[in-house]
C-alpha cells in the first residue's frame, strides 16, 4: 500500500503532542514529510524529527513535499492563511483550530476551492465524543444545540474574560462567556474551537448555543453536547487534564488528530 505523505502545520503543544505520540507509535502507511512552524522553532523541531523531514517557515517549501493530507494545529490565522495553498495543490487539510470557519465567505470560498481542486476539509473531533450522535441527530430534525466548556481559570488567562473577570479571585463556577458559536468564535479564537465543531456537525454557528465556564474547583477541561429534536435526546460530557504546556488545549486533542489517521472515522467532512 501506498504510504499517505504527511505535512505539520505547528509546532506548539498539539503539534509537539503528535509529532512525540507518532515517534512512539508511527501510524501505519503514512509518514511525516514536512513541518510548517515558526522561525525560533527551528532547531527543536529538527532535532524532534531527525533527519527526512522539511522543517520550514516557507509554506511554498512545505508544500514541494506534496502532501497528500496537512495536519494544521497552529491557530485560526494559520488557517486563513494557508488555506487556499494547501487546497490548491490538491490536499487534504485537517484543521483543529475549526473557528476560523465561523467566518462565512472564508469558509464558502475555500468550500468551492477544495470542490475545483480535489482537496478536501476535515475537521477531526478533537478534545469531545458525541459527533457521530449530533449528526445522525440531525437528519432526524435538531431543534437545540448547546455547547458548554468549563476550564480552571487558568485557561482563560489572555482572553477577553480577563476584562470582565478577576480569574484569580474566583471561588465558584463563573460563567465568563454566554452566546453563539460564531461569537464565542470571534471572542475566544484559542478556547472556543470545539464549540465550533459542535456547531458545523449540527445547527451551525448562529443556532448553536454556547456557554464557557471558569471553574476554580475543575481538576481539567470538560466539554459538553446537549442536543435535542425530533423526541430524542444527546448529552455527552468528555473531561481531560490539560496539556502541560497550554493550559487552553486538552491532552487528548492530538491524540484525536492520530485516531482519525489510524481509522479515517472521528471526524467531520466538509463539503
Ligand atoms: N479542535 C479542538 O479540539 C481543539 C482543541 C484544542 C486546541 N485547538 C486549537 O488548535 C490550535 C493549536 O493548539 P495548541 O494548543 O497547539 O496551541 P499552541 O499555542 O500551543 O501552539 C500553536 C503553535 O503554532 C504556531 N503557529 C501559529 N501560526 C503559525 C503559522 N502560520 N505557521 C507555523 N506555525 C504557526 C505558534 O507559534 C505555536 O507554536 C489552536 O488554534 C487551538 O485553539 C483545537
Amino acid at each position: 500500500m501506498q504510504e499517505t505523505s504527511v505535512g505539520l502545520i505547528g509546532f506548539g503543544s498539539i503539534g509537539r503532542a503528535i509529532i512525540d505520540s507518532w515517534s512512539r507509535a508511527p501510524i501505519r502507511n503514512h509518514r511525516i514529510q514536512a513541518v510548517l512552524v515558526r522561525s525560533h522553532q527551528v532547531e527543536d523541531a529538527k532535532d524532534a524529527l531527525g533527519k527526512g523531514v522539511v522543517v520550514t517557515t516557507d509554506i511554498f517549501e512545505f508544500l514541494c513535499v506534496r502532501p497528500c493530507l496537512v495536519i494544521e494545529a497552529a491557530g485560526h490565522t494559520a488557517v486563513t492563511q494557508h488555506a487556499a495553498d494547501v487546497l490548491k495543490a490538491g490536499a487534504k487539510f485537517v484543521i483543529l483550530s475549526a473557528g476560523a470557519l465561523a467566518n462565512d465567505p472564508f469558509r464558502e470560498d475555500i468550500l468551492a476551492l477544495a470542490a475545483r481542486s480535489g482537496g478536501q476539509i476535515v475537521i477531526p473531533v478533537g478534545a469531545i465524543a458525541g459527533i457521530d450522535g449530533l449528526l445522525a441527530l440531525r437528519r432526524l430534525g435538531l431543534s437545540h444545540v448547546r455547547y458548554t466548556s468549563t476550564k480552571p481559570p487558568v485557561s482563560w488567562r489572555g482572553t477577553v474574560a480577563e476584562q470582565q473577570f478577576d480569574l484569580d479571585s474566583l471561588t465558584k463556577p463563573t460563567t465568563i462567556f454566554r452566546g453563539n458559536a460564531a461569537e464565542a468564535a470571534h471572542f475566544f479564537p484559542k478556547n472556543a474551537n470545539l464549540a465550533a465543531t459542535v456547531a458545523v456537525a449540527g445547527l451551525g454557528f448562529r443556532d448553536t448555543e454556547v456557554e464557557l465556564v471558569a471553574d476554580p474547583s475543575a481538576p481539567g477541561n470538560s466539554g459538553r453536547i446537549e442536543a435535542s429534536g425530533a423526541g430524542s435526546r444527546l448529552e455527552v460530557t468528555v473531561a481531560g487534564e490539560q496539556s502541560a504546556s497550554n493550559p487552553k488545549t486538552s491532552s487528548i486533542t492530538g491524540l484525536s488528530v492520530l485516531s482519525y489517521l489510524e481509522n479515517e472515522t472521528n471526524c467531520l467532512s466538509l463539503r
